[in-house]
């Protein structure tokens, strides 16, 4: 396709997808780190789960049924099978189940990193008391050096457990490369994709990764209360969470009071009874995403993120976030001096941004435009005195 019809092409798969979100009417929406914006077919699936409880009253079989579609949808999404993904309530119950089955012998090591979002660290840290040994991965400012791993990930660790895109800064770590070293060394990956699952391809398979969590609520534009933990196929069967229930056992109706049976697949990491109204939303955000594709979504926000830095770099704006492409993912943040007020001023205009750590977020989605992107640079000049300069 010629260059000029790609781009409107493109240019007119956004309008259309944008106009499922109400919220575009009314405001500039860039806060997609913190929430994703509500869509029309993922309140229309809210509700009709609320027709399906009015109709039949407790339609489980459905309600299941329709958390196994999810699972589907999700293992489609990542190019996994759906016996290798567990659908929980958060990433923390996820992890929790995880670190519930480590056994932290031989390999009493986990490595994380100060990039990690605190549940990360606090879930890792909580295992200590059953001889997890934790050790962080240093910044180097705003940046994650490889090496920062390669200095602690040695023959007594069991697990790298680290983000892929910085809630906090944008920066992007080189999961390929995270692989290659922790299998190098005999340790497992496990990644953080919650701030970019589902604005950027994802391939389990390709990246050789043994586990990924992510959530529902962000850029996957779902509702709280759902996430998911991919687990590869061949180590599923190592793992006996302690923290368990009867969503986890091989056949979750068996009302067996007496045994423990884990399911043989990932599901094995679910504790209790499904999120249900969640699972409905979720499933209708993922198959909107779906419809767009993955790749069509990394590009565009790659070139919205692109325009961002090149408009903030033009007035001299102090970036935290790495301006090459391959080191961030859809947030971008500009230091403040006063973070919480900068972001009151933009949402009286009608731009929605957020804050972290005394700098504003400002994150994109397919539904965002270069309209946006302008709008909030320009938003920005009235505001000097709340934005840190960077030296000539
Ligand atoms: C990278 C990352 N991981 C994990 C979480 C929290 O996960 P949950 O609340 O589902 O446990 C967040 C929330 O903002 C996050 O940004």
């Amino acid at each position: 396709m010629p260059e000029v019809s790609r781009q409107t092409a493109q240019d007119s798969g956004v309008a259309a997808f944008r106009k499922q979100f109400p919220i575009f009417d009314q405001k500039i929406y860039l806060s997609s780190c913190s929430q994703g914006a509500l869509s029309r077919p993922v309140e229309a699936a809210m509700q009709e789960f609320l027709e399906s409880w009015h109709t039949h009253g407790n339609p489980w079989e459905i309600w299941v049924g329709r958390m196994e579609e999810l699972r589907v949808e999700f293992a489609r999404l990542i190019n996994a099978e759906p016996a290798e993904v567990a659908v929980t309530f958060s990433v923390s119950t996820a992890l929790n189940s995880l670190a519930s089955a480590l056994t932290y012998n031989d390999r009493p090591k986990i490595v994380t990193s100060d990039f990690d979002f605190p549940t990360v660290g606090h879930i890792w840290l909580a295992q200590q008391r059953r001889g997890a040994e934790v050790a962080f991965a240093g910044a180097n400012g705003n940046r994650l050096p490889l090496r920062a791993f390669e200095e602690l990930v040695d023959e007594r660790t069991a697990l790298v457990s680290t983000t892929q895109v910085c809630y906090k800064n944008g920066f992007k770590n080189n999961i390929s490369a995270l692989a290659e070293l922790a299998h190098e060394r005999g340790a497992s990956l496990l990644i953080d994709a919650y701030q970019c699952m589902g604005t950027q391809p994802m391939d389990v398979k390709a990246l050789d990764l043994d586990i990924l969590v992510t959530g529902a609520l962000k850029y996957l534009l779902g509702s709280p209360g759902v996430a998911f933990m991919y687990m590869r196929k061949d180590m599923i069967e190592r793992f006996q969470p302690s923290d368990s229930g009867w969503f986890g056992q091989e056949n979750v109706f068996a009302y067996d009071v007496h045994h423990l049976r884990y399911a043989a697949s990932a599901r094995r990491f679910e504790t209790g009874s499904p999120p249900v109204p969640n699972v409905y939303t979720s499933l209708a955000a993922l198959r909107l995403l779906a419809g767009v594709g993955l790749d069509v979504i990394q590009a565009h926000v790659q070139a919205l993120a692109g325009r961002f830095i090149d408009g903030a770099r033009g007035r001299r704006l102090a970036l935290l976030t790495p301006e090459e492409p391959a080191d961030r993912g859809p947030l971008v943040m500009v230091r403040s001096t006063d973070a919480p007020r900068l972001v009151e001023a933009l949402a009286k205009q009608g731009i929605l941004c957020s804050t972290r750590d005394g700098s504003l977020r400002v994150s994109l989605h397919y539904y965002n435009t270069e309209g946006d992107v302008d709008m909030v640079l320009a938003a920005l000049d009235h505001y000097p005195d709340l934005l840190v300069h960077a030296p000539n």
